[in-house]
């Protein structure tokens, strides 16, 4: 093998190249182990002593001068053009968008509604979801008695008779008033349970919004004009709102709160039961009995207190006729919002 005819022919050989694997095929043909340079360099024990070194020289150096002409080749196939025009890549091709979550409809209707109190000047605070039974019934003036105490009402926890998962948002209410004095105002979002059978309108677990406000001087005027500026700002400027007496231990005057019904507008029909009316919470002012509870002085201050469940509002918002379809996780009812 004539070591001088190794350049050009390497030359013709590269000139030929145009592909990444083409190009390393080359390099194995002239670099590789058993390669035309691995030749050469076994070549030299054959040679006579004194030719050794300059032929080990000039090998050493067409070995560089070959390292220098696959790499300059090198770099011109790897410019993007290239890079696009030997590969399948198709630049016109439309790109795999990445799909990117949104926020639970559920969550939307949370964040708007404690964003209208927030904007009225409550505050959000949240609680825990196991509660002591002290917070969830006694300190709200639910005596030992009430039906709602009894064990099967409640998820009470394994082996820790005194805890339970909170039945509703109003222990926060005592959690509060134990630690600030008023005045304040407070929305509390969050999860409660109730070992309900599921159907379309029952869940063992589900969404409320609690809301409170004490100071002095605090009237249920005061309770309805909130409330009023709640629902116009959820259910638009031509809701109705009706107040009906009803009970709760921790209120008192107690009552429901109904929406004139935003399908028909209150002429009656089977969303509202032809009643015209839809409820959407319970309220009242703040029993004395809590005030004493928490150390407040009931003589001194008055405050309302309403709680609303979060499901409800955005099944009447949306027009949405099973609570469950908001936690099956199906995508084709969740990406609608
Ligand atoms: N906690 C009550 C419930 O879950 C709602 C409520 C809250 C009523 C505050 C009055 C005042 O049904």
């Amino acid at each position: 093998m004539d070591i001088n005819s190794i350049q050009p022919q390497i030359e013709t050989d590269l000139a030929k190249v145009v592909t990444l694997p083409a190009l390393e095929e080359v390099r194995v043909k002239y670099l590789g182990r058993k390669g035309l340079i691995a030749e050469l360099t076994s070549s030299i024990p054959g040679l006579a002593v004194e030719q050794r070194g300059a032929f080990g020289k000039q090998v050493n150096a067409l070995k560089n001068t070959l390292l220098g002409l696959l790499a300059e080749k090198e770099k011109n196939l790897i410019t993007k053009d290239n890079i696009v025009k030997k590969s399948n890549l198709d630049m016109g091709m439309p790109g795999v968008m990445q799909k990117l979550g949104h926020i639970h409809p559920i969550t939307q209707v949370i964040d708007e509604i404690c964003t209208i109190f927030n904007r009225m000047g409550f505050s959000i605070v949240q609680g825990p979801e196991v509660e002591t039974e002290y917070n969830n019934f006694t300190g709200l003036n639910i005596p030992l008695e009430h039906p709602s105490r009894d064990a099967f009402d409640t998820f009470y926890l394994k082996n820790y008779s005194k805890l339970l998962l909170r039945s509703h948002t109003s222990p926060v209410q005592v959690r509060v008033m134990k630690t600030q004095k008023p005045p304040l105002a407070i929305v509390v979002p969050g999860r409660v349970y109730r070992p309900d059978a599921v159907d379309a309108s029952h869940l063992f677990m589900f969404h409320q919004i609690e809301g409170f406000l004490v100071d002095e001087n605090i009237r249920f005027s005061d309770l309805k004009g909130i409330l009023g500026l709640f629902a116009q700002s959820v259910f638009g400027q031509d809701i109705k709102m009706r107040f009906r007496p009803h009970f709760f231990p921790f209120t008192e005057p107690s009552v429901e709160v109904d929406i004139s019904c935003i399908i028909c507008k209150g002429k009656g029909c089977s969303v509202c039961g032809r009643k015209g009316w839809l409820e959407i919470l319970g309220a009242g002012m703040i029993h004395p009995n809590v005030f004493a509870q928490v150390g407040y002085n009931p003589k001194a201050y008055t405050g309302f207190a309403f709680g609303m469940g979060v499901e409800r509002i955005a099944m009447l918002k949306y027009g949405i006729n099973d609570i469950r379809l908001f936690f099956e996780n199906d995508l084709r009812f969740l990406r609608q919002f």
